[in-house]
């Protein structure tokens, strides 16, 4: 018989296959996530999850079923499962590292440069027939020759995201919790105090993950900190920006613009005012969303849950303290 697992959505099948070839899967059908409760109700008779960032995995989740062996995250972020509860409980859980490098560094490229250049608000002028001639002062933009890129987290999105900056010229500069010598020489990027990239950089763009420090790491006196018109992106988890500081610091003209792909909720709810800004540019979630790339983390949460619930290391394990414990 083979082992039960619950698998939280219709992924791609780069990934289904291999977890129905291995596996007794049971498939959440919906487009919508489970709700938490029907999630705990589901994994009572399984070995192993297959969770989305979309599933909050807390330690109730985890009690539901002692006999569950593995937890296996569709995505690189995992802030969405308890760590410490899996690790306490012997819980290996898996994530997929690398494989969406590429593809977030172009998106986050992509709204940087799309904000910079009024890309959307031209759309949308062109759309709503207001486009009478060609303009002297039409939707100015921003140059990004010469231009200053801060990069908070240099890990490997953010190196992705300089490797492309260095491509238009910009000057960049980054900070992290550990400093990447190698990188800086590779990609011409230069370590600097929080402060310092704050105040000198024309573009901030976030490439760190959600931790009790980076919740609201940029807040009001952070935005107060950064350049007059400098513009943010962030690509990484939306609870590390304040919204209502953001809103202000985008209303009072001291951001020139701001580019989420991540928000706090998600969706951001209709009524929350950043969506009554022309100069706030707001994407689904969707930094990773290309074929290629999530065709190969859907293969790797795959190859993690299969591994788990056959007892053997997960390839990509975010606490392999478990193993240490056995
Ligand atoms: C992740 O993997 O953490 C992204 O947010 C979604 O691809």
């Amino acid at each position: 018989m083979k082992p039960k697992v619950f698998v939280s959505r219709i992924i791609p099948d780069q990934g289904l296959e291999l977890v129905r070839q291995a596996c007794d899967a049971e498939i959440w059908q919906d487009e919508m996530p489970p709700p938490h409760e029907v999630l705990l109700e589901k994994i009572r008779d399984k070995v192993g999850l297959l969770s989305l960032l979309t599933d909050r995995t807390d330690a109730a989740l985890l009690d539901a079923n002692p006999q569950l062996r593995v937890v296996s995250n569709m995505a690189v972020g995992y802030d969405n499962i308890d760590i410490k509860a899996a690790t306490e409980r012997g819980v290996p859980v898996g994530n997929t590292p690398g494989v969406l490098t590429e593809a977030t560094a172009d998106f986050a490229f992509a709204l940087l440069m799309a904000s910079a250049r009024n890309i959307v608000q031209g759309a949308d002028y062109v759309r709503a027939g207001k486009w009478k001639t060609w303009g002297p002062k039409l939707l100015l933009g921003a140059d990004l020759a010469g231009a200053t890129l801060g990069l908070i987290g240099f890990g490997r999105i953010g190196q992705a995201v300089a490797q492309r900056a260095r491509g238009f010229n910009m000057r960049i500069l980054y900070n992290d919790l550990r400093r990447v010598p190698e990188a800086e020489k590779t990609i011409g990027a230069s370590f600097v105090d929080l402060d310092t990239l704050l105040k000198e950089s024309d573009f901030v763009s976030i490439h760190t993950d959600l931790n009790a420090q980076s919740r609201h790491l940029f807040n009001a006196a952070t935005f107060a900190k950064m350049k007059r018109g400098a513009i943010l992106i962030n690509t990484a988890r939306g609870p590390i920006v304040d919204q209502t500081a953001l809103y202000d610091a985008l209303r009072n003209g001291h951001l020139r613009a701001a580019a989420l792909d991540v928000t706090d909720p998600e969706p951001l709810p209709m009524d929350n005012p950043l969506h009554t800004l022309q100069n706030c540019l707001i994407a689904p979630h969707i930094a990773s969303a290309t074929d290629n790339t999530r065709g190969k983390m859907a293969e790797m949460a795959a190859r993690n849950l299969i591994a788990g619930i056959n007892g053997e290391r997960l390839p990509t394990c975010v606490n392999p303290e478990v193993y240490d414990r056995k």
